[in-house]
């Protein structure tokens, strides 16, 4: 008998035969694929779809995706990332989803080519910032792309009204260093505010207003516009939200593609969870004997989180739910090990040493690559092992 439905005894059956006994993350190739028809279905007009690195760390997930959806845009998180995307992806299109310390633009460039270097679109939030990749693109006798980060919205940062060009236009003029590469608004706050305050409609159009303002002030400015800028904005919780008529036309996805649990959301209500954590199960108990406390018994056995038989699981501190066997939860004594978490079987679930616990995730970002492999779970069974991107 298995301790899961069908669906997860699917899964645990492919890892009995393919995983390597350590804790994963399971995908499942079936429901990506699934996610990405419907995001098509969703996505606005006119806008190029691209790709956050750092929520879907798995470079042969991107590649799926990416040919899926037909794109090779990539927005990147970290440097470290910047050479599996190009190693995959020889004519990238990578805009930098922050801004990072210059040391580390220095060091990343020393390790490009010159044409990745001209591929990659750095960010700068504000004047210091581009003067500084203005003085180190001087120094190192490069032009260097740069996009300006505005604030639309979610006050992280960036320039927070068109006013604040005027400061920036000389080093993006003429012979100055620096190509002008685009705007990036991320509109993170969107889909986040408790549902009582949440305005979605009102607050994408007070985002794109503050978008428009600063668009419009670019060639007033003297920036040069060509074909290769991009107005880049988004995420996973907005990309709907999004109208031809709006002043974007580049928007970036990532998380809702595997929908970890923080992107339950009624407005991706067709997109599946696609990806899962899964742990073996290294010992089972009949019942929970709290350590030098005999006298708990009689409390255990009506306590949830207490209660039932246990199971100690390879590894702990998940980022995530259980969700299989469905009665599963963690020990309240035990159940925090990073080693050997205590999970109980509420209502006594078959879990047997050796089967496996499933978790999802509550992000897909600093999840996935916290295991060294994912195992790719395709629709005929088969089973794929893919390395996820750790730095
Ligand atoms: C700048 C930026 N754009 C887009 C995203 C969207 O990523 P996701 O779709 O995984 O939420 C993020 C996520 O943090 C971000 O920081």
């Amino acid at each position: 008998v298995s301790a899961h439905d069908p669906y997860f005894t699917r899964m645990q059956s492919a890892l009995q035969r393919h995983g390597d006994g350590t804790p994963t993350v399971v995908l499942d190739l079936g429901r990506v694929r699934r996610n990405a028809d419907r995001l098509r279905s969703l996505w606005p007009k006119r806008h190029a779809v691209r790709l956050a690195v750092k929520s879907l760390p798995c470079m042969p997930l991107l590649e799926s995706l990416a040919a899926q959806l037909e794109t090779t845009r990539f927005m990147v998180f970290h440097p470290a990332h910047l050479a599996p995307v190009f190693d995959r992806f020889p004519a990238a299109d990578v805009l930098f989803g922050k801004p990072v310390p210059l040391r580390a633009v220095s060091l990343a460039l020393d390790a490009l080519s010159p044409s990745q270097q001209r591929s990659v679109r750095w960010l700068a939030d504000d004047v210091s910032r581009v003067e500084a990749l203005a003085d180190l693109a001087r120094t190192r006798g490069v032009t260097l792309s740069v996009a300006l980060e505005i604030d639309v919205g979610l006050h992280r940062g960036g320039l927070a009204e068109p006013g604040a060009l005027r400061a920036l236009r000389q080093h993006f003029q003429g012979q100055g260093p620096l190509r002008f590469a685009g705007l990036m608004g991320y509109d993170g706050h969107l889909g986040r505010i408790p549902w009582p305050l949440q305005r979605i409609p009102r607050s994408h159009a007070n985002s794109m207003q503050r978008y428009r303002a600063v668009k419009d002030a670019l060639a007033a400015e003297g920036f040069a516009l060509d074909e290769t800028v991009v107005f880049n904005g988004g995420g996973s919780l907005s990309f709907m939200e999004y109208r031809e008529s709006d002043p974007t036309d580049d928007l970036t996805v990532g998380s809702c593609l595997v929908k970890p649990a923080h992107f339950e959301d009624a407005r991706l209500a067709e997109l599946e969870p696609a990806a899962w954590i899964a742990s073996p199960v290294l010992k089972r108990v009949d019942r929970f004997v709290a350590p030098d406390g005999e006298w708990l018994a009689p409390l255990a056995s009506a306590v949830k989180g207490l209660r039932g038989p246990g199971v100690y699981l390879f590894g702990g501190r998940f980022g995530g739910a259980p969700v299989s066997p469905a009665d599963l939860v963690a020990n309240l004594a035990l159940g925090d090990s990073a080693n050997q978490a205590l999970y109980q079987l509420d209502r006594g679930a078959p879990l047997a040493v050796d089967d496996w616990a499933f978790f999802r995730p509550d992000e897909s970002e600093a999840t996935l690559d916290r295991f060294a492999y994912a195992h790719a779970v395709d629709e005929d069974d088969s089973v794929a092992r893919w390395p996820t991107l750790r730095c």
